[in-house]
């Protein structure tokens, strides 16, 4: 039984089977919001038992929403729903030591996805020049310049204009200025600034990231590079697709692809997750 569900289990009765096992936290000390989705039919008595419990185990809890709908739009954002605090709901999240001022109500951010930055980041080698696309509040691109501070530049694109100039102040907040570079644009068009000059390519979008190959592969140096690219993918079948997507590229372009890893990120929606292969890409 998770921590809320102990918690919450006397005074509930019967209705405890409506408290979910996890929410998230982002924020810290200074401040949070929590964000929790309850399981359909969540009576109002149990929303509010559960975010008085939340704010009641997490002291620096001021805010606590309801998932109002799903992801939705290029800038994959939902609506929430306040069930108790007020205040703001803009914060500072500290993720392995990087600092992400952010509102998660009106920019992307899971910190679910903390140890899969991580793992992207401690795979980049001293004086690699990256590009990370779709790149939020710059989660991934201030991971990379804190794991490895000799990477000799991360260009990070992003489309939603309040994401981007989150990240702008946050490669203020993480004095990585001039190492991380924030680019507002659409990726189609803004990556043609790095054309030919990157050793790695992050693609962080699961929901269309593979419309956007050919541009990672033009941004990719000649003697070709590293790709990590986030798909959607039904639990019968993970990597076939995503894999076939990235040798359709190659072959266009005379180059083949090494399949460096492939996991599991996280559980999407039942039986469907968000899946990462890491390939290395090369002349043929
Ligand atoms: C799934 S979120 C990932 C954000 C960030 N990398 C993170 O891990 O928190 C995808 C981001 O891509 C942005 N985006 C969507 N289409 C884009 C495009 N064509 N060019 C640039 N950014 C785009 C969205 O606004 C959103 O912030």
């Amino acid at each position: 039984m998770g921590q809320l569900k102990r918690f919450l289990a006397e005074q509930l009765g019967d209705d405890v089977r409506y408290v979910p096992s996890s929410y998230d936290v982002v924020g810290s000390r200074g401040g949070a919001v929590a964000i929790v989705e309850f399981p359909e039919g969540a009576p109002d008595h149990v929303k509010l038992a559960v975010a008085e419990a939340i704010m009641r185990i997490n002291k620096h809890v001021r805010v606590v929403l309801e998932k109002a709908s799903e992801r939705k739009g290029v800038f994959r954002l939902r609506e929430y729903r306040v069930i108790a605090g007020s205040g703001s709901t803009e914060v500072i999240h500290v993720e392995h030591g990087v600092k992400l001022k952010l509102d998660p109500t009106k920019v992307y951010f899971s910190p679910r996805e903390a140890t899969e930055r991580l793992r992207v980041a401690r795979q980049v080698r001293p004086g690699e020049f990256v590009m990370v696309m779709f790149a939020g509040v710059g989660p991934y691109a201030l991971m990379i310049a804190a794991v490895q501070p000799g990477v000799k530049g991360v260009v990070a694109i992003e489309l939603n204009p309040l994401a981007y100039e989150y990240m702008v102040e946050n490669v203020r907040l993480n004095k990585v200025e001039g190492k991380v570079i924030p680019v507002l644009g659409d990726v189609k068009v803004a990556a043609r600034g790095w054309y030919g000059m990157c050793d790695r390519v992050v693609m962080p979008l699961p929901k269309g990231a593979h419309m956007f190959l050919d541009r990672a592969f033009q941004c990719l140096k000649p003697e070709g590079g590293v790709i990590h690219f986030y798909h959607w993918a039904p639990e019968g079948d993970l990597y076939s697709e995503a894999f076939a997507l990235l040798e359709r590229e190659a072959v266009l372009r005379g180059m083949r692809v090494k399949l460096l890893d492939a996991r599991i990120v996280s559980e999407y929606a039942p039986r469907v997750y968000k899946v990462c292969i890491d390939a290395r890409v090369l002349p043929e």
